[in-house]
This record gives structure tokens, C-alpha cells and sequence, in this order.
């Protein structure tokens, strides 16, 4: 039997790795998710054998019940909601392993136990708290902005020394139980006061980390219950979440102590300064100049994602393209609250993946285009990223759409976007602003060509 549980660790290894490996590309992410989902429930079924005698009466209690919850929201959360989920999931993976941690307390006798017993409690707990607030700042029921105060290195690092000099007092005095409640009180403190200093635009950046920092927290939990599968999946996630993080950060041109540390938005005021003036188009107008042109970037944003356009966007790229135009979208890594937001969009509406081309591919082609069309975009496409040191933005990589021969930008109103700050793109010559909801501007377009 026990070489039966180890092969079956072996093969639920092998399925994540391969499940990882087929996430990393649109067309076969959905496998990739099926494949690690299967992955999961072999590893539950093996460790619920490995424990030999069990309570079974509450494991299926808890399978139903967080089935059920999990399959729920997953079902009625709105796809501009996603990222804020994916925050709160992070949050309960954290506690999960604070409470698998303090669990196996209960006759923890070994100093490398109790050192990963911490661990799980510490990484789990700041997970937990730090993933909470981000859901607040993604969901902005508590402001997006950096929260920055006199003193505050000061009082987290005498946060920090508290939990070491706590942790290694447990390690310890491990009968002494106080040691370890002070762990648990101040990891939960030190996630909020880790996250809180940092704003809106880098929120990308923190749930990745987030998401890295949870599987770390199960990799510690799998050494304090000495259970071979969580080790290996909590370090599957530790890894690829502190990839996915290096990625992010690269897209904004941030180091990730500049991203932790320095407040985002909070000390770099805006000083961009616009010139010109807005020149607003209508549908009818718009559509005489997209008629005519024979090559079309259409730029992605949140926007697209708020007013559901995707279905539209792919109408109105299939009659372009029956006029004889070459459409291709360009995807920045960034662009709508989560990775992958706008391919996950456009796979849902059939767009060809060999459609979507990424920021560094679209940019040399950009002076060739002769019409951009920006859909809900605004951060991404700000070429005061580019051209204004001034900027809080400045260095992040954005897609280049003001050198294209002429620019849409369609957005309801003059309102910025996610870092809150001007964008002088809708001040260029060759910019045209279709004001209104992106959903309803491309069906007028749509109407127009039919
Ligand atoms: P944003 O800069 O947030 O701009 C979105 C624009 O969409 C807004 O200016 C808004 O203008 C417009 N919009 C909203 N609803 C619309 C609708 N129904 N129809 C038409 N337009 C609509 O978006 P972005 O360019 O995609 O940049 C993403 C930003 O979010 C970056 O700052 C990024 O750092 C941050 N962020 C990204 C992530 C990830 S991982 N992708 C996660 C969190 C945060 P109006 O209100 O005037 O319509």
C-alpha cells in the first residue's frame, strides 16, 4: 500500500509540473488547468490513505462544503472580478497552512519541526492578512492608494525583530505556548503592513508574490506534517509565483524592492503636462477612415473587459478584415487587473491566438499601422512612460500606439486610468477620442460596415 500513496505522489508530481508547463500558453491553459485539478485530487485521495485511519465523516464534510463554495463563486464571479479572487483564494491557501502548521504542533518535538512549524505559521499568516488587503485595494472597498506614514520602516522592522526573537524563542521553549501565539498575532499584523504601503498599479506584482509567498507557506506545512506532495506542490507554486513576479516587474520597469518599498504613486507626483487639444470623433467618421486602411493594431485594455466587448471586437475584426485590412491585437503584460486578462478575454470570444502579439513584437510594427484602435487602454499605451522623466510611470515599457498613422482611443470619458494619472496620448495630432462605452461604439462600427 505505502508504495502505492508514494507512486501516486509521484504521478500527482509529475501531472502539476505537466499541468504548470501547459498553462504557459493560450491554447493549451484550459488542459493545463484540468490536468493540475486531477493533479490535486490524486494528491488528496493519496495523503487521505497515507494518514491510515481518519475521520471521514469530516473530510466529506469538507469536500462538499468548500466544493461547493469553491464551485460556486468560481461560477458567479464576474470575469473584472477574477483578480480579486484569485487575491482571497491566496489568503485562505496562507491560513490554511497556518492552521496545518499549528496543528501538527501536538508533539512536535525536533528542533527542524518546530523551525518549519513557524515558518508555516509566519509565511501563512502575513499571506493571509497581506492577500486580504490587496482584495480591499483590487475590489477598492478600501482605496487603491498607498498608505505611507511617518516611522513606518521603523515600526515594521521592530515587527520583524519581534517575529524572530518570538520564533526563535519557540524553538526553544516549545512547551511555552505564548512564543508561538505572538508569531501568529504578528505575521498577521506584518502582512497588513507589508501590503498597505503599497498602491494601486503595483497590485499585479503583490498578488503574484502573494500567490509565491502561499506556496511557500504549504511547502513549509508539508515539512511539519512530513506530507512529500505538499512540499513539492507548495514549491511548484513558491517558484512559478516568484517567476511570474520577476515577469511583472520587468513589464513595469521596477526593481521588486523598488515595488515593495517606495510607495508607489505616493512620492512621485505627476508632472506631465498635455498640449493640444482633444478632437472627438464619431462612429460615422470613424468608420471612413477604418474603411480605408489597409493595416489595424487594436490595443486592449481594461476597459474592454468592464464593457464585455470581446465578442464585438472579434465582429468588427472579422469585417475589417473581409475589407481587405490586416488586423493583429497587441497585448501589453499588464493591460486590464490580472496576467493574462486580455488573452483570457479573447479566447473566450474565438480571437486566433496567432492574432494576439505581444508588446515587444507589436511595437516595431506600430509605424506601419494605419489605424490603432485603443479599446478601454489607458496606462499601457501612456507615452509619458516614454517621454516624460517626471512621470510616475516613467521607464514602465507601454505599446508605442501614438506612432501609428492614426489612433482611436474609445473610453467614456477623460477619467484616467489604474495609476490615476494624465495621459497625453489624447492630446496627439493624430489622436481621435470615440467617447462612449466600448461595447456600443464598435456595434455602431459593426453597423457602419454592415
Ligand atoms: P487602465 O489604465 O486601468 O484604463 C482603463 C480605461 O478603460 C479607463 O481609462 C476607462 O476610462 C476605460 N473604461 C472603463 N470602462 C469602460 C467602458 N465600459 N468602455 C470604454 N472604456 C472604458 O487600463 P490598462 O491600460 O489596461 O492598464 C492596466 C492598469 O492596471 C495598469 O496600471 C496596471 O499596472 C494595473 N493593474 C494591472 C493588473 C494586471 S496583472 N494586469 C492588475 C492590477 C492592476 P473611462 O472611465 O473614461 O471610460
Amino acid at each position: 500500500m505505502d508504495i502505492l500513496i508514494q507512486f501516486a505522489y509521484v504521478v500527482s508530481g509529475g501531472l502539476f509540473i505537466f499541468g504548470l508547463k501547459q498553462l504557459g500558453s493560450p491554447a493549451t491553459a484550459r488542459r493545463g488547468n484540468m490536468v493540475s485539478a486531477i493533479a490535486m485530487l490524486v494528491a488528496i485521495v493519496a495523503a487521505l490513505l497515507d494518514q491510515g485511519i481518519v475521520d471521514f465523516q469530516w473530510i466529506v464534510i469538507g469536500f462538499v462544503v468548500g466544493g461547493a463554495i469553491g464551485a460556486g463563486a468560481a461560477r458567479m464571479v464576474q470575469m473584472t472580478s477574477m483578480p480579486e479572487m484569485v487575491a482571497l483564494f491566496n489568503g485562505f491557501g496562507g491560513m490554511a497552512s497556518l492552521l496545518v502548521g499549528w496543528a501538527s504542533l501536538a508533539g512536535a518535538t525536533e528542533t527542524f519541526t518546530l523551525i518549519t512549524i513557524v515558518l508555516a505559521i509566519l509565511i501563512g499568516g502575513l499571506t493571509f492578512t497581506g492577500s486580504l488587503i490587496a482584495y480591499g485595494k483590487l475590489s477598492e472597498t478600501i482605496g487603491s492608494g498607498a498608505v505611507m506614514f511617518r516611522g513606518q520602516q521603523v515600526v515594521n522592522s521592530l515587527i520583524v525583530l519581534g517575529i524572530l526573537g518570538s520564533a526563535v524563542m519557540f524553538c526553544i521553549q516549545p512547551e511555552n505556548p505564548q512564543w508561538l501565539y505572538m508569531v501568529v498575532g504578528l505575521s498577521l499584523v506584518f502582512g497588513v503592513m507589508a501590503v498597505i504601503p503599497i498602491g494601486g498599479a503595483d497590485m499585479p506584482v503583490v498578488i503574484s508574490l502573494l500567490n509565491s509567498y502561499s506556496g511557500l507557506a504549504a511547502c513549509a506545512a508539508g515539512f511539519a506534517v512530513n506530507n512529500n506532495i505538499l512540499i513539492v506542490a507548495g514549491s511548484l507554486v513558491g517558484a512559478s509565483g516568484i517567476i511570474l513576479t520577476q515577469i511583472m516587474c520587468k513589464a513595469m520597469n521596477r526593481s521588486l524592492s523598488n515595488v515593495l518599498f517606495s510607495g508607489f504613486g505616493s512620492g512621485v507626483q505627476d508632472t506631465t503636462e498635455v498640449e493640444g487639444e482633444i478632437k472627438p470623433i464619431v462612429v460615422e467618421d470613424a468608420f471612413y477612415i477604418l474603411e480605408a486602411a489597409s493595416s489595424v493594431a487594436i490595443i486592449p485594455g481594461y476597459g474592454m473587459a468592464v464593457a464585455q466587448a470581446q465578442h464585438v471586437v472579434k465582429e468588427l475584426c472579422e469585417l475589417m478584415e473581409e475589407n481587405g485590412a490586416e488586423v493583429n491585437f497587441g497585448i501589453h503584460p499588464v493591460a486590464g487587473r490580472m496576467p493574462g486578462h486580455m488573452n483570457v478575454l479573447l479566447a473566450e470570444a474565438d480571437v486566433p491566438y496567432d492574432q494576439l502579439l505581444e508588446m515587444d513584437d507589436i511595437n516595431p510594427r506600430m509605424e506601419n499601422v494605419d489605424v490603432c484602435i485603443v479599446i478601454g487602454a489607458n496606462d499601457v499605451v501612456n507615452p509619458a512612460a516614454r517621454e516624460n522623466e517626471g512621470s510616475p510611470i516613467y521607464g514602465m515599457p507601454v505599446i508605442n500606439v501614438d506612432q501609428a498613422r492614426t489612433v482611436f482611443v474609445l473610453k467614456r470619458s477623460m477619467a484616467s486610468g489604474f495609476a490615476g494619472i494624465e495621459n497625453p496620448l489624447f492630446y496627439k495630432d493624430n489622436t481621435r477620442m470615440l467617447f462612449g462605452d466600448a461595447k456600443e461604439s464598435i456595434g455602431g462600427l459593426i453597423r457602419e460596415f454592415s
